[in-house]
């Protein structure tokens, strides 16, 4: 078996590396390119039951920067180096009855691929928890092996969806108990880090039963203005309206919301995403305490894979076996977690003199 096979959330991976909810899983087409070249599983773009309608301009930038003028801009310049993705793409627009059967046919063609379907809807009703169920059971009948509960999605005007609703330990309760009602996969639940309270919101999470935490999402945030047309990067009309970032530029913030749940339920599954680009960050991820890894920005900037990463994921597989290999290890969990306590209080960590109290006054 190969050393990179991992049992996360009680699913067989053939490798650790999974495709994030995002343009990369928006089809069947997409996916069943991504399980050819080689990725052990998709979180699905997010699929609902509300109505979705995207805005009337480009939906991601890619933003970059170059060691001549080291500012970041969408813009075309020589000798650039991603930055960080930008969005404020809606869910799918694909209706469930269109996901249904192509789920189907996707985990037949690939059945040793775990394919986790990412689901959203909203919360301020029971109608609406009884969307979750349907989108859940429907999903689940067509043999999908998880679910990620979309409680991230920077977009939404709807109080009462995606990020917004991330906060709120009752909310985040409510959703688990609907779902994990009607099906008996592992639910994995995708947090926001924007949220103050992330381990908070993670602890209710896995009390009402997710088997997992996957972060991050995006960051919100805005895009940058072009101070010579005044125009921002992406824009409609003029107007902007806070969207996402993802990408290199999000990795050690993400690093930072994993170290974080790792470290207050060192026991419990977490799904690393945010600027996996190669071996080096999914390493980092791994040594904060994720046992899965998502990417989407690096994969839909990879040109000629069709926006699915056809030789990164041969690349993660390569280096990480050939790490493995080089410093003995059987699989990832023998070095997984172990950056854990070596992040701790700026009080512990050592001064030149033995004079300071964490910003506390000595007692005399
Ligand atoms: C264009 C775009 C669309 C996305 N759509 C979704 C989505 O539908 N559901 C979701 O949970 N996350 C969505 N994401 C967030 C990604 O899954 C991921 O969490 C984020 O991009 C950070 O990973 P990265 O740094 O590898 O890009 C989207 C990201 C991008 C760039």
């Amino acid at each position: 078996m190969s050393k990179l096979a991992t049992n996360f959330t009680g699913l067989k991976f053939v490798n650790p590396f999974i495709l994030a909810s995002a343009p990369p899983t928006e089809s069947k087409r997409k996916i069943l390119k991504a399980f050819e070249a080689g990725w052990g599983g998709v979180v699905t773009k997010t699929i609902g039951l509300h109505p979705v309608e995207n805005v009337a301009g480009p939906k991601t930038i890619y933003q970059r920067t170059s060691e001549a003028k080291p500012y970041v801009s969408r813009m075309k310049r020589p000798d650039t180096v991603s930055h960080s993705s930008w969005n404020w793409e809606l869910i799918s627009d694909q209706p469930l009855e269109q996901w249904l059967p192509d789920l189907e046919e996707i985990k037949a063609t690939y059945p040793d691929r775990m394919v986790i379907a990412s689901i959203m809807a909203g919360t301020g009703s029971e109608e609406e928890l009884e969307n979750w169920k349907k989108l859940a059971t429907a999903v689940v009948g067509v043999g999908c092996d998880a679910l990620e509960l979309n409680l991230s999605c920077p977009h939404m005007d709807r109080k009462d969806m995606g990020a917004h609703v991330a906060n709120d330990e009752a909310i985040i309760r409510s959703v688990l108990e609907a779902v994990t009602s009607v099906v008996d996969v592992p639910i994995w639940v995708k947090l926001t880090p924007s949220a103050s309270t992330i381990v908070d919101a993670a602890g209710a999470a896995y009390d009402a039963g997710a088997a997992a935490i996957s972060t991050c999402n995006t960051f919100p945030s805005l895009p940058l203005m072009d101070p010579e047309t005044m125009k921002f990067e992406v824009e409609v009309d003029g107007l902007v309206t806070p969207g996402g970032q993802g990408g290199l530029a999000i990795l050690h913030q993400a690093l930072k919301r994993v170290n974080d749940l790792h470290k207050a339920y060192p026991d419990k599954a977490i799904s690393g995403i945010g600027g996996i680009r190669g071996f080096r960050e999914a390493f980092n991820f791994i040594v904060h305490g994720a046992g899965n890894l998502q990417v989407c920005t690096a994969a839909m900037e990879e040109k000629g894979s069709g926006g699915v990463g056809v030789k990164l994921i041969q690349e993660l597989c390569e280096d990480m076996t050939d790490y493995l290999d080089r410093h003995g290890y059987a699989s990832l969990e023998e070095f997984r977690g172990i950056a854990r306590e070596r992040v701790v209080q700026h009080a512990q960590i050592r001064r030149k003199s033995e004079d300071y109290n964490g910003g506390f006054a000595k007692s005399a």
